[in-house]
């Protein structure tokens, strides 16, 4: 187990990319490589380290690309191989990491294993999925549900007279990594990538791969519910986290970060550790009202729980399967204050491309929508510029989130008080100040509706205050404070007066510091 002080495995600012939604360069109003690769620039100005891709494999897309149907291979809408080598020399030039989302629990039914697994009992690949016997009034062999859809978790394939698992979509059969040949042949997509130059991966619900192979019925108090939260088997998982970590550190090394969808960060915990997963995703402030009292809570408890097994935690505000920050706060301050938290909280911070924007959730009309899971409005398009299509060559795939011609790239740019320049300075500031980036946290008691933290280390002290209230808040800390950043630029370069304006966030080095 690692020590809680030892440096972590990745201590920058990763930077998610939906690419569908990113850029289109090509006219058909869906984004490609191309476009990520022209906005380069742009990301090292902003100031992120990595760059995390969401799918680009050849994909049906009936999710997005999460239903996979050729590891080693780019879809055509988002480009070529070509394509995908070229984004990663251009990131490695401007010294930006390139991280490649990682689907270990399921493929696409069009995949060529799953083609094969299905087209008979005998096939070698057979085994490379979860087949089952149908229960015995005909029915599917246990009480699971698959998530998105009010169905169970099995399809019944008559060719072969057994169910296929799919704790998603029926298009995206779940994979049986207990088969060494399946999992061999998973272990060689990360080799692929990693020989092509990608620095990580994000692994889709990677607690999910160590099946239960009794197939239990889910309990009463779970059972008709999706999976994905819940029932998962730490002791099944570990040893393939253990395979995975084994073939990330040989070089070229890579990290991963896993995404551990369970309500608890004490049991994503225990996913993380020397050889297991590098990070894991924590949601808690997703899921957590804009109330300082349960920000406090949430960040004292990833700190005891993380610590406690020596791993360091990450920090979600925004991702493609969640109404936007900017949306859930209400408040444009709100959201700018949240951006402070996010990037100065001890852990591995995840922008979501648009917060920075500030963007809100797109309204979808019944017509345009597309996802099965109900998650399109925080997956519009990103506006880059104010001309009618902002900077897309095609008109895109769907509509534009809210006041595109304020709250885009270009616009943003060329106002110092925008959200992307509050969060070019943050990402600044941390970049800048060790304590922010691995110093010791302390969260401390200023006021009811205030979160306080310290981040300490041999460089000096930063304070950082949140008022989640949109009216002035006293918030007294002892000694004498100067603000070096204010989410909405007042009073910064001048000293802490104890009182917060609306929906402020600052962060404080001592006075004489
Ligand atoms: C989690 C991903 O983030 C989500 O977008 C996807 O639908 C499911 N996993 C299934 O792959």
């Amino acid at each position: 187990m690692a020590d809680a002080m030892d440096p972590p495995a990745f201590e920058g600012v990763v930077y998610q990319i939906y690419p569908r939604s990113f850029l289109d360069t090509s006219g058909d109003g869906i984004g490609d490589l191309a476009g990520i690769s022209a906005k380069l620039d742009h990301l090292v100005w902003l100031g992120v380290d990595a760059l995390w891709l969401s799918p680009i494999y050849r994909s049906p897309m009936a999710d997005f690309g999460y239903d996979v149907a050729d590891h080693t291979d780019v879809d055509p809408v988002f480009g070529t191989l070509a394509d995908a080598d070229a984004l990663i020399a251009a990131a490695h030039e401007r010294d930006l990491q390139v991280w490649l989302d990682y689907v270990p629990n399921h493929t696409s039914d069009q995949h060529p294993w799953f083609q094969a697994s299905r087209s008979s009992r005998d096939d070698p690949k057979r085994d490379w999925y979860v087949w089952r016997d149908p229960a015995p009034d005909g029915g599917p062999p246990n009480n699971w549900r698959a998530a998105f859809a009010e169905a169970p978790a099995w399809t019944y394939d008559e060719a072969t007279d057994q169910y296929y698992l799919h704790q998603f979509l029926p298009e995206q059969p779940d994979v049986n990594w207990a088969n060494p040949q399946l999992r061999e042949a998973m272990l060689d997509v990360l080799r692929f990538w990693k020989d092509r130059g990608i620095d990580g991966f994000r692994a889709d619900v990677v607690h999910l791969i160590g099946k239960d192979p009794a197939y239990p019925d889910d309990p009463p108090e779970v059972a008709g519910v999706g999976r994905a939260g819940h029932h998962h088997l730490p002791e099944a998982t570990a040893p393939h986290l253990r395979a995975i970590r084994e073939t990330l550190e040989l070089p070229p090394a890579a990290v991963m970060v896993g995404e551990i969808n369970l309500p608890d960060a004490a049991q994503v915990a225990t996913y993380v550790g020397e050889d297991l997963l590098h990070l894991a995703f924590q949601f808690s402030l997703i899921y957590s009202p804009w109330r300082a009292g349960y920000w406090r809570d949430i960040v004292g408890y990833v700190q005891r729980e993380f610590d406690a097994v020596g791993a360091w935690p990450t920090w979600v505000l925004g991702n493609h399967d969640n109404s936007r920050v900017a949306s859930r706060v209400g408040r444009a301050g709100a959201a700018r204050a949240a951006m402070v938290g996010l990037v100065t909280l001890r852990g591995v911070p995840f922008l979501y491309a648009g917060d920075e924007l500030g963007l809100e959730d797109a309204v979808i009309p019944p017509d345009r929508v597309v996802d099965p899971g109900g998650r399109d409005g925080e997956r519009a398009p990103i506006p880059w510029d104010g001309s009618e299509r902002h900077g897309w060559a095609g008109e895109p795939w769907l509509p534009w989130p809210p006041v595109p011609e304020i709250r885009n790239a270009a616009a943003q740019r060329a106002d110092e008080g925008s959200m992307l320049h509050l969060t070019r300075r943050v990402l600044a500031l941390r970049r800048a100040e060790s304590s922010l980036r691995t110093g010791e946290q302390e969260v401390i008691d200023v006021a009811d509706d205030v979160l306080a933290f310290r981040r300490t280390d041999d460089s000096g002290t930063h304070l950082v205050l949140i008022n989640f209230l949109d009216e002035p808040t006293d918030a007294e800390v002892t000694g004498d404070w100067r603000i070096v950043l204010a989410s909405d630029g007042a009073g910064e370069g001048g000293s802490y007066t104890g009182r917060l304006s609306p929906d402020q966030a600052v962060v404080l080095v001592t006075a004489n510091g």
